[in-house]
């Protein structure tokens, strides 16, 4: 892949409703898969087969990917926490999936209910069968600029959980700031840190942007190679164990950038506009900066 191509990696319907106060209807979901997939977005993550008191937002998993019309050339990852998860995930034939612990304890336990370790220790039968079974793992690290629960959180045990993510066979490892409160140097001392031992081909970045920074932070990643970023149409999400934090950056900001600085992505940036103007007016939540500016404009 040219070294001028970034991979986004939307996120809108998993972690952009799974914080949605209101029910959204499996129809709308099935309906915002298909029109993102419609925009030439090449990874979309479509749902979570966590457990429904934990997220009662997520409890239709099985039946938005039994329903999904699959387009090709189109990944479509869930997230699973667990050996559960994965067998869910399987029955109704997912073959990506996205592990997820965090690099702060007490962030894990209001999130998973376990510490890092067990955490760990319970992906690693998920991580054996998704290999023999050609399934392809990617691996979240939370908190990686700071927990709402901790403060501050060492760059040495995101690299540490980092690593650990990575050696026990996640193929992408994605850095989570998940209450947004990053800013671009310590963005770039945490890249500088993890890609020491993993390969920034390897790396994605996962900007929440409650501080208004993750188009800088991005910005400082990708002067240091990182050619995967996170993002959600229309800026859509926020973590439920993680009050305060908003939405993910929105994939239309991100899109307008990667442009402006002459870096592919395949997207249609008029069509994603669309996509995040439609879902936004759905669930009465505010429309992207760009993609508004974009809709205007034509
Ligand atoms: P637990 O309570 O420790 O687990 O939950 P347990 O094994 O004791 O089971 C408790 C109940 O959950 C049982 O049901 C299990 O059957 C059920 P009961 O017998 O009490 O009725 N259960 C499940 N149900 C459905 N699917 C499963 C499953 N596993 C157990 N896979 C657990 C542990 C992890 C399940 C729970 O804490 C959970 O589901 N947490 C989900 C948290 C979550 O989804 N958070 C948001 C996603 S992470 C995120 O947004 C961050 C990210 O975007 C990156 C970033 O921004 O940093 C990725
Ligand atoms: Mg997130």
């Amino acid at each position: 892949m040219s070294d001028d191509f970034v991979k986004l990696v939307e996120v809108g319907p998993r972690d952009g409703l799974q914080n949605e106060p209101y029910t959204v209807p499996t129809s709308l979901k099935l309906d915002l898969i298909d029109r993102l997939g419609a925009t030439g977005l090449q990874v979309i993550e479509s749902t979570s087969f966590v457990s429904d008191r934990a997220i009662p937002q997520m409890a239709d998993a099985e039946d938005v990917i039994a329903n999904l019309q699959r387009r090709p050339g189109i990944r479509y990852p869930a997230l699973v926490p667990n050996e559960r998860g994965y067998d869910r995930a399987r029955s109704v034939g997912v073959d990506e999936v996205a592990l997820f612990t965090a690099a702060s304890e007490a962030f894990n336990r209001h999130n998973i209910n376990c510490d890092i370790e067990e955490s760990l220790r319970r992906f690693a039968p998920v991580v054996h069968r998704a290999r023999a079974e050609g399934v392809r793992v990617r691996g979240y690290v939370s908190t990686v600029l700071g927990c709402p629960y901790q403060g501050e959180v060492p760059i040495a045990d995101v690299v540490r959980v980092a690593e650990a993510l990575f050696e026990a066979g996640c193929e992408e490892v994605s850095l989570g700031d998940t209450i947004g409160v990053g800013t671009p140097r310590k963005a770039g001392q945490l890249l500088h840190a993890v890609s020491q031992s993993i390969p920034m081909a390897q790396l994605a970045v996962h900007f929440h942007d409650t501080y208004g920074q993750a188009l800088a932070n991005i910005m400082t990643c990708l002067e240091m190679g990182v050619r995967v970023i996170d993002s959600s149409v229309a800026g859509l999400g926020g973590c439920p164990y993680a009050r305060g934090a908003t939405g993910n950056v929105a994939s239309e900001d991100v899109v307008y950038m990667l442009e402006g600085m002459g870096l592919q992505t395949g997207i249609d940036l008029q069509e994603l506009a669309r996509v995040g103007d439609w879902i936004a007016g759905e669930l009465g939540r505010p429309r992207s900066r760009a993609g508004q500016a974009v809709l205007k404009r034509h």
